[in-house]
């Protein structure tokens, strides 16, 4: 007998629609004492049943697998593990992907694909606004590397875009769509072009509408990915990544991945495995309510502007973007409180329902002030300029019944 699952593969020629993926695809319970769910294999390492296994193993493992003939297995956990498997090829069918592979957590997964993909003195230029972290990365360590980083807007043009480039090497753009923590969408068509016409490539972090409402390799991304410590993974308990794209970008990966230790554990793949099995559901109940709550808040006397994707108006270039891009509007709205720090740390702290923390995506309604809460890399003015001002608070929209929510918001705005 061969041994206990299998290196992971996407399991492409098995795929059906990510509804019946999202509980089986990856696994098969013949192979693991038949039990219907997939165990936990927590453990470090994994024993050989003789030399020459584990010599081919590692053929397998650190050359082209095709080259290794034969059976393959596990080796040690930071370069994989059968818990690895179904969350990866689960993945890849959700957002239309060749494979995928999952990290430690968005960071690492971010950071992974920078240290693939790109060398000393190529070009990156990445969408802003962003992820803080993303951006820190992006103006710190990346720099401090030799790799050349510029910035662009949402409103940018392809002329914009051709004159920030300039004469560079440009070798990756990166796009955040919907942006964190405004919502502000990016074309992907105009970023995919651009990424053409340099023979780059295009990454998209697609965390904040999860693949249930995009699916940005459809669109003409080379990876999609994400904190999958968010929507994919559901209930605020993992921290994780993930990162979808072609066979040979995702073998590459994995090979960063282990090379720099950025795997994650068994229990963490095993959870995100449980969690996709009800990521419809849950993004499709959020994002009701998450309409409801916008529409709400954009009608309050002491909100002066909401942002959430099913307010755009038609006839702008963002319900345009929307439009061709976007399946539905996800469950992130932010929203500017008349006033500014001080009027938004009273509504936080009158919060009874909603609790007042970072992270975004599960199950519960949480909600974060941007301009305190975010890492101090971006300068006030820059901030400002990007709508992240002292009067905006991002709310990630939970699983609450909605009138407890609405409720909640309104007792929390008279206390403004
Ligand atoms: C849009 C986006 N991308 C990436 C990250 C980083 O993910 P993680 O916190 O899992 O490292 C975050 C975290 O908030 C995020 O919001």
């Amino acid at each position: 007998m061969g041994p206990v699952g299998s290196p992971p593969v996407a399991d492409q020629d098995k795929r059906r629609h990510p509804d019946t993926d999202s509980v089986a695809l990856g696994y098969d319970a013949v192979r693991h004492l038949g039990s219907l769910k997939p165990p936990v294999y927590e453990t470090s390492t994994f024993v050989f049943e003789s030399a020459e296994a584990g010599k081919r193993f590692f053929e397998a493992a650190y050359g082209p697998r095709v080259e290794a003939d034969g059976e393959t297995g596990y080796i040690y956990s930071r370069l994989d593990s059968p818990n690895l498997a179904p969350a990866e090829s689960r993945l890849a069918s959700w957002e239309e992907a060749v494979d995928a592979a999952i990290f430690t957590s968005g960071m690492g997964a971010i950071t992974s694909v920078l240290l693939t993909f790109l060398r000393p003195g190529d070009l990156v230029v990445y969408s802003l606004p962003t992820y803080g972290g993303t951006a820190t990365l992006m103006n710190g360590l990346l720099r401090d590397f030799g790799v050349v980083t510029r910035s662009f807007r949402s409103d940018a043009r392809r002329d914009d875009l051709d004159a920030i480039v300039g004469d560079g090497e440009l070798a990756m753009v990166y796009v955040e769509t919907p942006a964190n923590p405004t919502n502000e969408l990016f074309d992907l068509d105009l970023a995919a072009g651009l990424a053409r016409d340099h023979d780059a490539r295009l990454v998209v972090d697609n965390t904040f509408l999860s693949p249930v409402w995009q699916k940005p390799i459809r669109l003409g991304a080379d990876l999609s990915l994400h904190s999958a410590t968010k929507y994919l993974g559901g209930h605020s308990d993992l921290t994780a990544g993930a990162v979808c794209g072609g066979a040979d970008d995702i073998a590459a990966l994995r090979r960063t991945r282990y090379e720099i230790g950025t795997t994650p554990s068994p229990s963490t793949a095993w959870l995100l495995t449980r969690s996709l099995e009800t990521l419809r559901l849950r993004v499709e109940r959020q994002t009701v309510s998450a309409i409801e709550v916008a529409r709400f808040l954009a009608e309050h006397e002491k909100v002066s502007t909401v942002s959430h994707l099913s307010l755009l108006e038609e006839g702008t270039a963002q319900h345009d973007i929307y439009e061709r891009q976007c399946e539905g509007p996800g469950a992130m709205v932010s929203f500017q409180i008349e006033g500014g720090e001080a009027e938004c740390f009273r509504f936080l702290d009158a919060m009874g329902v909603i609790r007042l923390s970072t992270s975004l995506g599960g199950t519960e309604s949480l909600a974060t002030h941007p301009w305190t809460m975010s890492p101090p890399t971006v300068p006030d003015d820059e901030k400002r300029s990007l709508g992240v001002t002292p009067g905006l608070i991002r709310l990630s929209v939970g699983l609450e019944s909605l009138d407890d929510l609405i409720a909640d918001l309104d007792q929390a705005l008279t206390a403004v």
